[in-house]
């Protein structure tokens, strides 16, 4: 019989890639997602793309009640915990709602892993707890920073119930990942980021303005202590991130100790570099104009990725120009929908 995992915001960005792998290794992904940041025909998305109708269910993971039912129901093998609000900007105006809502979810998955017995959470966290590195690349005993944002404390509190939950039994194992960058879109065009509204992110305004709906991108900063003066980032293509995802749950299944990974590709690009990948994949031409600095930004970080790379038997295959085609193709593709 398939072990049946969790997937908690499996709808959303890189929770719908994450089913994909979790399909073709032979688990049997069931989700559930409020749609507060995503959209059910992603769904029918995922069974054109699989053969397969995902299980599904629309509960809100702070409804402890009917989060019960549904564990009961099901008797999972593991969790894969995505959902959570994402924004940086809309977490400074909204801190109630991020914390609510980012370590709400945490609590009640925890403690219903703890009734009902299951095992193994993978977790989603962020290079965000770094802050601004004193070294890079920057690897997991790097001090976590003083949060920038509530966003950034979610993961960061996030990160310390997890751990002391572990400590204390009410958790029996765990992975945390986390993520660098995520860039990119499913090869297909299928599913890919669908950002609400303006996106805060560069790759969706990069595909925007591209597609007309932006008028110009605007880089923000070309003063920074880099090459090119823009900033660095190490961008990492979704369906390797998904992967990731699979090769933890592989982990964890052979019952190895719990551990904090960071994902992500171990290389630093500019975001002049990101633009001219874009335009090179493509063959077309991004209107951009260099802008002033964006508060809180970090000059540079990218990820030391020995340690994930030995401990989960996982490498990143798939180029910054592999991400920025994918992207271009979703792009287009919701241009027709
Ligand atoms: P996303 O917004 O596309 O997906 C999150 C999903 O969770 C959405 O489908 C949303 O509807 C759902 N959700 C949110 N709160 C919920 C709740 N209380 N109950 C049920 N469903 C809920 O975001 P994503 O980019 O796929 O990110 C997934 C995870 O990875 C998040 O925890 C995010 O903080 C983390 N992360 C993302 C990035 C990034 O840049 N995308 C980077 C680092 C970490
Ligand atoms: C990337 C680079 C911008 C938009 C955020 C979160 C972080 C994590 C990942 C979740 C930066 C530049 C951007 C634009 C630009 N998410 N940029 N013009 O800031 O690295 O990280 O997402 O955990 O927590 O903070 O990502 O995509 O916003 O920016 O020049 O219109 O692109 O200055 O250098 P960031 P981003």
């Amino acid at each position: 019989m398939k072990t049946k995992i969790l997937i908690t915001g499996g709808a959303g960005y890189i929770g719908s890639h994450t089913v994909i792998n979790l399909l073709k290794a032979g688990y049997e992904p069931i989700i559930v997602d409020n749609y507060c940041n995503s959209e059910e025909w992603i769904l029918d998305q995922l069974h054109t793309l699989t053969g397969e109708k995902i299980k599904n269910y629309k509960a809100d993971c702070n409804d402890i009640e009917k989060l019960d039912t549904i564990f009961k129901n099901e008797q999972f093998g593991g969790v894969i915990h995505f959902a959570a609000l994402k924004a940086v900007g809309t977490s400074v105006l909204e801190p109630l709602n991020y914390y609510k809502n980012n370590i709400g979810s945490l609590l009640s998955i925890i403690e219903l892993m703890a009734k009902h017995s299951v095992p193994n959470l993978v977790f989603s966290s962020s290079c965000t707890v770094y802050g601004e590195a004193d070294y890079l690349p920057v690897n997991e005993q790097h001090p976590i920073k003083t949060a920038e944002s509530p966003y950034g404390c979610t993961k960061q509190m996030c990160e310390q119930i997890i751990n002391d939950c572990l400590k204390s039994n009410k958790l029996n194992s765990a992975v945390t990942l986390r993520y660098f960058n995520p860039v990119g879109a499913h090869p297909s065009g299928l599913i890919g980021e669908l950002p609400l509204g303006t996106p805060n992110n560069l790759v969706p305004f990069i595909t925007q303005t591209a597609a007309g709906i932006r008028s110009e991108l605007t880089i923000f900063g070309n003063d920074y202590n880099t090459k090119d003066g823009t900033c660095v980032r190490d961008y990492i293509h979704v369906v390797d991130l998904a992967e990731a995802h699979v090769k933890a749950l592989d982990y964890l299944g052979d019952n190895k100790p719990s551990v904090s990974l960071n994902i992500g590709t171990g290389r630093g690009s500019t975001v002049l570099e990101t633009v001219k990948a874009f335009e090179n994949v493509n063959n077309l031409k991004l209107n951009y104009k260099i802008g002033a600095k964006r508060e809180g930004d970090i000059e540079q970080i990218y990820a030391e990725t020995s340690l994930s790379e030995k401990t989960l038997n996982w490498k990143t295959k798939h180029s910054l120009e592999d991400a920025m085609r994918d992207a271009w193709n979703w792009q287009k593709y919701l241009g027709t929908k």
